[in-house]
């Protein structure tokens, strides 16, 4: 007989605070707002948004400003006319004519990020699915964002469990595409998952739904093969067949690359935490 290959978590003594894993946009936006005061959301939308967030924010982007829609992108220019408008629809960057005339200045490809783009910066930024989990998440107490990218670092901050993060429910949310879950985004969480479980009190220090579980196993079994496991995700298959666009999928999946921890201020910005 063989041994399972992931230790179990005991049973848990008391109340230790739940860590749970909504998979799809139809989990996150059936959350009652008034539901999530109490709670700590991290955002995953690995392919591509969070990642690319997370790459202008190490290029020195001041701040990431998410609007759900591209008209409401275009209304937040008008009061911050020195940001620059980023952001995608079916993968490419919002030209004019979706806008009525704006060209946005950038897309949603962390390769396009570049110091020299954004340095110094506030990009406002609507995405199909991420900045529409992060809208979902308004009503949390702390909204973080995520990916492969800052992994480690958010895992070490949330171990720590200070400030907003001190005390309550944590909720891995992953974006999705379109109106279903994203094995990439399940990965990414399951991975936050592991992380948090493995560190040396933290089969302890939280209580796994079923949901975080299933993240874990998911990341486990593909955790040296991140690359390849992307072209089992619909949004991995569509970028890994588009030429300019294949490049992006290395970036968004490698590990710790932008070790930082990100986190939405009172004002609706993501910031990185000092
Ligand atoms: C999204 O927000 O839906 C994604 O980031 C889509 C993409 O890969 O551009």
């Amino acid at each position: 007989m063989t041994s399972h290959p992931v230790p179990l978590p005991t049973p848990l003594p008391g109340s230790a605070p739940t860590l749970r894993v909504l998979f799809s946009p139809d989990e996150y936006e059936a959350i009652d707002a008034g539901a999530l005061a109490g709670v700590t959301c991290v955002v995953f939308d690995v392919l591509r948004a969070t990642s690319t967030m997370l790459e202008a924010l190490a290029n020195g982007a001041t701040g990431i400003r998410p609007a759900r829609e591209i008209a409401e992108a275009l209304a937040l220019k008008v009061n911050h006319p020195g940001a620059l408008l980023a952001g995608e629809r079916d993968g490419l960057r919002i030209r004019a004519d979706r806008t009525g005339g704006v060209d946005f200045d950038l897309g949603n490809s962390p390769r396009e990020f570049t110091r020299e783009r954004v340095a110094g910066r506030e990009i406002i930024m609507t995405t199909t699915n991420g900045t529409r989990a992060l809208e979902a998440c308004r009503g949390a107490k702390a909204v973080h964002i995520a990916s492969f990218g800052n992994l480690s670092a958010l895992a070490g901050h949330l171990a720590s469990r200070t400030g907003a993060d001190a005390s309550g429910p944590l909720w891995l949310v992953c974006a999705g595409t379109l109106e279903n879950a994203s094995f990439e985004d399940a990965l990414g969480a399951g991975a936050l998952v592991d992380r948090l479980v493995t560190r040396q009190d933290g089969m302890r220090a939280w209580s796994l739904d079923d949901s975080a579980q299933i993240a874990r196993e998911v990341y486990r079994a593909h955790r040296h093969r991140l690359v390849e496991a992307a072209a089992l995700a619909r949004n991995g298959r569509r970028l890994l067949a588009q030429p300019e666009l294949a490049g992006d999928v290395p970036v968004c999946l490698e590990e710790d690359r932008n070790p930082r921890v990100v986190r939405r201020d009172a004002d609706g910005v993501l910031r990185p935490v000092a």
